[in-house]
């Protein structure tokens, strides 16, 4: 069966960006400028691949491959967190970027002060909303936890992030950037698929299975964000092409070229294909989205 991926990813987008309206404060409360700032990185046009891949998660365990009630504000959270980090990436201090999701980034429109307050802004408020989620309280406690591992130090987006930064301007080894790529990004895709199967009621086996699925897949995300840097324009990406090669970025291309860059991403996605083969037909719509994150031009 071959499902419509546009069809899923246009409606978890809706289904996101409806509950990103109702967590947010409105542009006009105090302090408006931070209100301001978060609305604007927010509602600039992201993809919303995390909460999809969290949404389509919770849809494979559920019983009646049905959202489970509220899994929405989850993935919410996850894409504040998500917000959150691309703000600071963008800083002067980290990659300098001007252009991001097709419009000015964060800094170049609220200056930098306030930038960096709405990126930490968008973090209090993803573990706001996790506090108030819906499910069973055994998992709230546990998703808090995979989250706040996810995006920590030790192998989790700032972890990555850190080593991102020092080893700028350096030749990277294959080793740092399966380490650099597995943390600063790997590790908030897997958790959008750990947390949506813990929402979900999922056993461990199950959620074991979609951890090692967003392990392959999430690697595999970002060697195509490295390819796509090089290979397509900014216009297309909505952000600064070329960048990595600039700044001297460890990336995927950088070790292994473009070639092999594509054919480990999509030896990846086979990889994390062979992690859902227990859950049968009901894996097709993550399969699907995992196939894009891999095929997409964006
Ligand atoms: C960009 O992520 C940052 C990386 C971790 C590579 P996305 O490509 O998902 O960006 P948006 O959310 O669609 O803007
Ligand atoms: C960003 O990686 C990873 C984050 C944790 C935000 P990149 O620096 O490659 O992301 P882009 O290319 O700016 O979106
Ligand atoms: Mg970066
Ligand atoms: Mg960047
Ligand atoms: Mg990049």
């Amino acid at each position: 069966m071959s499902l419509d991926v546009q069809q899923i990813l246009r409606s978890g987008a809706e289904i996101t960006d409806r509950a990103l309206e109702r967590l947010l404060a409105g542009p006009n409360t105090t302090p408006s400028s931070i209100h301001r700032a978060m609305r604007h990185s927010t509602f600039a046009g992201g993809k919303r691949l995390r909460p999809v891949l969290c949404l389509e998660a919770a849809r494979m365990i559920a019983a009646n491959s049905e959202l489970p009630v509220g899994v929405e504000d989850l993935g919410a959270a996850i894409e504040m967190l998500h917000t959150y980090s691309l703000v600071h990436d963008d800083l002067p201090a980290l990659d300098d970027d001007d252009l991001r999701r097709g419009k000015p980034t964060c800094h170049v429109v609220f200056g930098e002060a306030i930038a960096i307050l709405a990126g930490d802004a968008l973090q209090t408020l993803a573990y706001q909303t996790l506090a108030g989620m819906r499910c069973m309280p055994t998992a709230t406690v546990a998703i808090v936890g995979e989250i706040a591992r996810a995006t920590g130090t030790v192998e989790g987006m700032i972890g990555g992030q850190v080593m991102d930064v020092e080893s700028e301007g350096q030749r990277p080894t294959a080793e740092l950037v399966a380490a650099i790529h597995r943390a600063k990004t790997g590790a908030l895709i897997t958790t959008s698929l750990v947390t949506g199967g813990l929402y979900a009621g999922g056993d461990t086996n199950a959620v074991e299975h979609l951890r090692a699925f967003g392990q392959c897949a999430g690697l595999a995300f970002q060697i195509v964000d490295d390819v796509l840097d090089v290979t397509e324009s900014s216009e297309q990406l909505g952000k600064t092409a070329g960048k990595d090669t600039a700044a001297v970025k460890a990336t995927w291309p950088a070790v292994f070229g473009i070639k092999k860059s594509l054919d480990d991403a999509r030896e990846l996605i086979e990889s994390a294909f062979a992690e859902l083969a227990g859950f049968g037909p009901r894996a097709e719509p993550l399969k699907t989205v995992a196939r894009y994150l891999v095929e997409r031009k964006h």
